[in-house]
C-alpha cells in the first residue's frame, strides 16, 4: 500500500519510518512520497537522504484551505497514494481532504488522548501535573485530535521533568509504535466500530 507521509518539521518520526521501511518492517506499507507545508524543513531532507520523493507545499501560498488541500491532494494521487500518515503535520485538515481516504489518515500525537489535544501536548501534560503522559496514534476525522484510537503507550512522568525533556521520553515511544501501527494499517488489519478500533489478528 502506497503511503504518504505529512511533516512540518524535524521529522523524528519520519525518520522511523523510512529507517523501518529500511528494515523491511513497514510492508505492505511502501512510503511513495514525503509533502511538508513548510519549504526548507529537516524533515524533507531526511526523506532526501532516503531516496523518497519530497515536496513542499506551502500553505501560505493559498489563500484558501481548499486550495492548498487541493495541492496537497493532486501530489498524493500522483504518486498514487493510498494512506496518510501526519508525523507532526501541523496543519488541521478538513473533511474536503480527510473524507477522500476513509479510515486511512492516521495522526501521532504526544498525549494520551483525549487529554491534551492540540499543540504542547507535553507542556500540557507538565502544566498539569498528571503523572503518566503518552503517545497516542489515532485516525484522523475533522475533530482536533479526536478520531478513533488505535494504539497508546503510557509514558511516566518523572519529578523535574520540563515539557522537553518529557516530550523526549515520549517519543522514544512514539518512534517505537507509530511504525507498528502503520504496517498493520497497511496490512488491512484495522476496522472501527463505532468510536472503537479493532484490530484483526494476522
Ligand atoms: C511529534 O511528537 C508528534 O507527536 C507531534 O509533533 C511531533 C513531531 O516531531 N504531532 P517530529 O517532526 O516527528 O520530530
Amino acid at each position: 500500500m502506497k503511503l504518504g507521509v505529512l511533516v512540518s518539521g524535524t521529522g523524528t518520526n519520519l525518520q522511523a519510518l523510512l529507517d523501518a521501511e529500511a528494515r523491511g518492517e513497514l510492508a505492505p506499507g511502501e512510503i511513495a512520497v514525503v509533502v511538508s507545508n513548510r519549504p526548507g524543513v529537516p524533515a524533507l531532507a531526511r526523506a532526501t537522504a532516503a531516496g523518497k520523493p519530497a515536496e513542499a507545499v506551502d500553505h501560505k501560498q493559498f489563500a484558501e484551505r481548499r486550495a492548498f488541500e487541493d495541492r496537497l491532494l493532486a501530489v498524493l494521487a500522483a504518486r498514487g497514494v493510498e494512506a496518510v500518515v501526519l508525523a507532526g503535520f501541523m496543519r488541521v485538515l478538513t473533511a474536503h481532504f480527510v473524507e477522500k481516504f476513509p479510515l486511512r489518515v492516521v495522526n501521532t500525537h504526544p498525549s494520551l488522548l483525549p487529554a491534551f489535544p492540540g499543540v504542547d501536548g507535553p507542556a500540557q501534560a507538565i502544566a498539569y501535573g498528571v503523572k503518566v503522559a503518552g503517545v497516542t496514534i489515532h485516525f484522523v476525522d475533522t475533530s482536533l485530535d479526536g478520531g478513533p484510537i488505535i494504539a497508546q503507550v503510557a509514558v511516566p512522568v518523572a519529578p523535574g521533568d520540563d515539557a522537553a525533556a518529557l516530550h523526549a521520553r515520549i517519543q522514544r515511544e512514539e518512534h517505537r509504535l507509530l511504525p507498528q501501527v502503520v504496517q498493520r494499517l497497511a496490512a488491512g488489519r484495522y476496522t472501527c466500530e463505532g468510536r472503537r478500533v479493532v484490530e484483526r489478528a494476522e
